[in-house]
Parts: structure tokens; C-alpha cells; sequence
């Protein structure tokens, strides 16, 4: 079900889950902070994942035990490590930007159409000029794609490809309007001319839909108009890289310009070596980090969706080539069923396997969890589960000249097999010119599965999850709205709530002793103002899973009332078992 998102993050903020960062100043777009409440609901989110996948992951594909250990890396690394990882070339996305002043604006350019619109009384010229295009290019095309070379074929859609340009500028657009739109279908959809406009220019109807890039690159025709503005005046587009730049050292020159990190992952394939090292870990194994990211996004949208600096939730799990399709499966299924686990309705999760034309260049295989998050009609992305193949640590080892640094000698598998025994050590029979899929046998750079996941979309979904609206009896039987979070009982930013009935006969002293003997365990809030039913409501509302009172009862039989805040059933129960029922609902 849609909420509306706007009222939501009001909700987010007047409870203490999430509030915009510097809002005194006016806010900074694509930062948010994490208030009393928000800060530890993300950390039982992570706790739970670190939990979970790095100190009781379940056991492998074959029922093996899964190694798995943790690191902490800098956001500040030596830039050749975005160089070696293709960030620091690649991690860009086309921009324009216009030029008018008192616009400025910055658009990202692949999402741009230019909607053209003819006048009609141009059109006989127009349409006679295009025809004789068409005509030449449909034959020319005919007998070229039935040549039998590839590069005739080739160079036929390269000509057809020239040839639909200078149809486009036969067919020169009277007006033009630039929008933001993911496909042609939406561009014309959007395009739609203001009164004003239709006043200016009346006899125009709508023509065609393309990309801007593609526009740009028709010869002859006008400057595309900014979206924002209207103004002929965008630029060409050029790289924009995401990466937020800064200095290490007290001068602000080239050579000490250092990268804030766009993920964790990168700390993680630097310190391979150093894991194997210091743990002596067989493959498999896998290094999880758990951190800041930060990516100077152009279009940060959604609540917290799309930040500028976020958390991230990464696992590099290193093995063997010839296993890694069963690896991927397997986190895959995992970190899918994780969600569910922790609340998650399944029908809400869509796992989406990327097509072929998707894929880095490098992948063999993606898997992105969705989440149908309530601001779209579409499913987005929570993570991606991705077969990275033995891409990083061979762009770590050509990078950085450290290549037996980041390959692996399967010393068990060396020491087991048979062929070897007769060799007296796996040097000297490097040296003898094993043939490389002998050597790659016992000497390999092992393929990587990377589940990556961002705390604080998870932390989005969760908190939307939850969030649910009903009514129920107040004190006087009339019903009354309430909000109630329907958080796991893992993920509530509190466990417990402890209350006194009433402010006398021994009943504060009672609750306050409680509270203290359960706070050492898990988080607890005390409360003892009001009418007990508002403070129901009061832990309804941020999603805490039990109330206990302490009342007249407690005083003589040392006994309490517990009330489920799904249910709203109330139990009696002996005051020594309150722990052991709130921790048993942290199980799972
Ligand atoms: N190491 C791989 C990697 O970083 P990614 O798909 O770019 O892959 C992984 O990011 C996860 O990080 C995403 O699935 C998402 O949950 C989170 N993430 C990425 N960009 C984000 C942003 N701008 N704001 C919030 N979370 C983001």
C-alpha cells in the first residue's frame, strides 16, 4: 500500500527516527541524521547482519561451516585504489548543464529526451525531403545486411545509423522541449505543452521523442532547451564523477587529492593479504564491513532512499573458480530469505536477475533484491548479490604489481593430490613449466560473491514495513486511531517498556527496580506519567513489542501484567520471567 511520503517523514521526525541533517540552517540535500530512536533501530539492523552473516552465517551449499571475519577500513584510501577499481575512470554519469544564468542548473544527461514538435504547415517539405531519405537508406541497408562479411554488416548499420540522423534534421523540429523520463513512451507523455506555449506556437503538433544524447549528436539542429528554464542553452555532455573529492595535507594541490570511498568493498580487496596472513583462513572465506559510503548523487530522491552519504553492508566471499556458481546461489538465497526472517513480507521482495545488457562488464551473474517501497509503483533496489568473477583482485594485482599477493596456493589441495607428491616443493615445481591450467590448479586468483547491501534502505524498508494505522477501544470503549510500528522485535529501537499503575503504594520503587535489572540486558523505558492506555500508545507508536505494568497485584504476589503490542493481550506472569520473555523474542 502507498503512504504518503511526505506526512511519513513527518511521522520520522516528531517520533526521533530520522531528521534532516543541519534542518536550523535549512537543510543540505541527500543528508539525513538518525535520531533516539532511528539510531537504534539502524544498529539492530546491523547488528543483526553482522550477526547473522559474519558470526552464525548457516552452513554452505555442502553443510560446511562458512568462515567468514570482519574489518574495519579507512573512508580515505591511496587513490590508485579507485584507479585499480575503475571508480576513478568510470564512476561517472553523463551531465549537462545549463548555461543561462540564474539557471545553472545540472541534469543527468542519459535521462533527458528532446520531444520535437512540427508545425503542420511545414510538413508537405518536410515529409517529401524525408521520404527520398528513407527510400535510399531502406535499400541501402537491404543489400548490406545481406552482404556475408561482419564488418559489411557492420559498417551498413553505421551508415543506417548517419543516415536516420539526417532524417532527423530533414525533419528539423519547429520547437523542441527537453524532459526528464526514463523511456520515449514517458517523454511524450510529459511533454506536454504549457497554455502559454500553445498560445505562442498554435499551429504545432508533437512529432518525435529521443534520447538528448542523440539529439546532440544530429548535425545541424538547434541547442536542446533546458528542462528547467527553457533556454537554448545546455552544454555538451561530460563525465561527472560521483566521487566526493578532498585533501590529505595541508595543501589543496593535485597530487594530495584523496577520495572520500563510494563503497566499502575496495578497503576489503586491499587487505586480502593481509587477512590470509594474519587468520591463515582456507578458502572459502569471506571479509565482511559494515560502513560509510558516500556518492555526490545528482538526483538525491525518496526520504533516505538515494543519500549522498549513506551505510553500507558488504560481504567479499572468496573461492574457488570452478565453485563460484554454487557460492552465488547460495548468498543469494540467503540474504533473500534474511529479509523475510527479520519481518519482511515476502510478496513485498522481489529478487530480479539482471539481463545480460545489464551487467558490469565483469559480472557473470546479478541478483538485486527489490523492495516495493511505498513511494513507487516499482519495485527498488535493496541489494545486489553479485558474481564478480576474479575482476578486483586482478585489477589489484596488475594496479599495485603485487600479483602473488592476491592469488592463492591451494596449499591443501597441493598437499592432497596425488600428481604432486612426487615434487619436493610447489617452487621447484613452479620452475619445472607446469602448463597454466596445471599451475591455475593449485595457483589461481580465486572468484569473488559480493552481497552488498545498504543499512539505511534496509532501514527505509523496515521502518515502512512496520508503520501501520488501525483502531482501537480507548478507556471508554470508543474507538480511537492508532499508529502502531510493527517492527521484529530484533529490529525495535526499544524491547520493553516498564511502567508503575499508579505513582504511589510502593509501585514506582517496584517498577524502577525492573527497569534497572533490564536495562543491563536490552533497552528499556521507564514511564509513569498519564493514563496507562496513552502510554500504550505512547510504545505503539515506536514499535515497542511489550509493555509490563507493575500494579496493586505485583505488590502482594510478585506477579505482572504483559501486554503484546500485535495482540494487545494482556498476561500475568511472574516478575522474575520478564527477561527471559523479552529475550526469547530476540531469538528470531
Ligand atoms: N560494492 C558494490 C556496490 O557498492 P551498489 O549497488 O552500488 O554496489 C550497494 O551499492 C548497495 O548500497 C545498494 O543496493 C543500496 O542498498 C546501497 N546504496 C547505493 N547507493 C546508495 C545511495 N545513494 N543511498 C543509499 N543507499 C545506497
Amino acid at each position: 500500500t502507498k503512504i504518503d511520503m511526505a506526512k511519513f517523514a513527518k511521522f520520522c521526525k516528531d517520533t526521533g527516527f530520522i531528521f534532516q541533517s543541519s534542518e536550523i540552517y535549512g537543510g543540505i540535500n541527500g543528508f539525513w541524521d538518525y535520531g533516539p530512536l532511528g539510531v537504534e533501530l539502524k544498529k539492530n539492523i546491523k547488528d543483526a547482519w553482522w550477526q547473522d552473516m559474519v558470526r552464525n552465517p548457516p552452513p554452505g551449499p555442502d553443510g560446511q561451516e562458512i568462515r567468514m571475519v570482519g574489518l574495519d577500513c579507512s573512508i580515505i584510501m591511496n587513490p590508485q585504489v579507485w584507479v585499480a577499481s575503475g571508480h576513478a575512470g568510470g564512476f561517472a554519469d553523463p551531465m549537462v548543464s545549463c548555461k543561462a544564468e540564474g539557471c545553472k542548473k545540472l541534469f543527468r544527461a542519459d535521462q533527458q529526451w528532446v520531444v520535437a514538435y512540427l508545425d503542420p504547415r511545414n510538413e508537405d517539405t518536410k515529409l517529401a525531403r524525408l521520404e527520398e531519405r528513407t527510400e535510399g537508406m531502406k535499400s541501402a541497408v537491404k543489400e548490406g545486411l545481406a552482404s556475408k562479411s561482419a564488418a559489411e554488416r557492420d559498417a551498413t548499420m553505421d551508415a543506417a545509423l548517419a543516415t536516420s540522423r539526417l532524417i532527423a534534421e530533414s525533419c528539423r523540429p519547429d520547437f523542441t522541449k527537453t524532459v526528464t523520463a526514463s523511456s520515449a513512451e514517458e517523454a511524450k507523455e510529459l511533454a506536454t505543452l504549457t497554455k502559454q506555449e500553445q498560445k505562442m506556437i498554435p499551429n504545432l503538433v508533437f512529432g518525435y521523442a529521443v534520447p538528448l544524447v542523440e539529439y546532440m549528436k544530429t548535425p545541424k539542429v538547434d541547442a536542446p532547451r533546458c528542462p528547467a528554464c527553457g533556454e537554448k542553452q545546455l552544454t555538451e555532455p561530460r563525465a561527472f564523477n560521483l566521487m566526493f573529492e578532498s585533501h590529505a595535507g595541508p595543501i589543496a594541490s593535485e597530487e594530495n587529492k584523496v577520495y572520500l570511498r563510494p563503497e566499502t568493498a575496495q578497503g576489503i580487496f586491499a587487505n586480502y593479504r593481509n587477512v590470509l596472513n594474519s587468520t591463515r583462513l582456507k578458502l572459502p572465506f569471506g571479509i565482511a564491513q559494515v560502513g560509510k559510503a558516500f556518492r555526490n548523487e545528482i538526483n538525491p530522491r525518496n526520504f533516505t532512499f538515494r543519500s549522498r552519504e549513506f551505510e553500507q553492508m558488504e560481504i567479499e566471499f572468496f573461492c574457488h573458480p570452478s565453485e563460484s556458481m554454487k557460492w552465488y546461489e547460495y548468498w543469494r538465497d540467503l540474504r533473500k530469505k534474511w529479509y523475510s526472517t527479520l519481518g519482511i513480507k515476502s510478496d513485498n521482495l522481489v529478487p530480479r536477475e539482471q539481463g545480460k545488457e545489464e551487467l558490469a562488464h565483469y559480472s557473470i551473474g546479478t541478483t538485486d533484491i527489490e523492495y516495493m517501497f511505498p513511494f513507487s509503483d516499482e519495485p527498488q533496489e535493496l541489494e545486489g548479490v553479485a558474481h564478480r568473477g576474479a575482476f578486483d583482485l586482478t585489477a589489484h594485482a596488475k594496479h599495485s604489481g603485487k600479483a602473488d599477493d592476491l592469488a592463492y596456493f591451494d596449499e591443501e589441495l597441493w598437499n592432497n593430490d596425488s600428481q604432486t607428491m612426487a615434487t619436493r616443493s610447489f617452487k621447484e615445481w613452479l620452475k619445472s613449466n607446469p602448463t597454466v591450467d596445471e599451475r591455475s590448479k593449485y595457483k589461481y586468483v580465486p572468484h569473488v560473491i559480493e552481497p552488498s547491501a545498504g543499512a539505511d534502505r534496509f532501514t527505509l524498508a523496515v521502518l515502512t514495513e512496520a508503520y501501520s494505522e488501525d483502531q482501537v477501544p480507548d478507556a471508554k470503549g470508543k474507538l480511537e486511531e492508532r499508529v502502531v510500528m510493527r517492527f521484529h522485535p530484533r529490529l525495535a529501537p526499544v524491547k520493553c517498556a516498564v511502567f508503575p499503575l499508579v505513582n504511589k503504594d510502593g509501585m514506582p520503587e517496584k517498577a524502577l527496580k525492573l527497569y534497572r535489572e533490564l536495562k543491563a540486558h536490552f533497552n528499556v523505558v521507564f514511564d509513569d506519567k498519564g493514563a496507562v492506555g496513552r502510554r500504550y500508545r505512547r510504545q505503539d507508536e515506536i514499535g515497542t513489542p511489550f509493555c509490563v505494568t507493575i500494579d496493586g497485584d505485583t505488590m502482594t504476589n510478585d506477579t505482572v501484567t504483559i501486554r503484546d503490542r500485535d495482540s494487545m493481550q494482556q498476561r500475568r506472569i511472574p516478575i522474575s520471567e520478564v527477561k527471559l520473555e523479552v529475550m526469547k523474542s530476540l531469538m528470531g
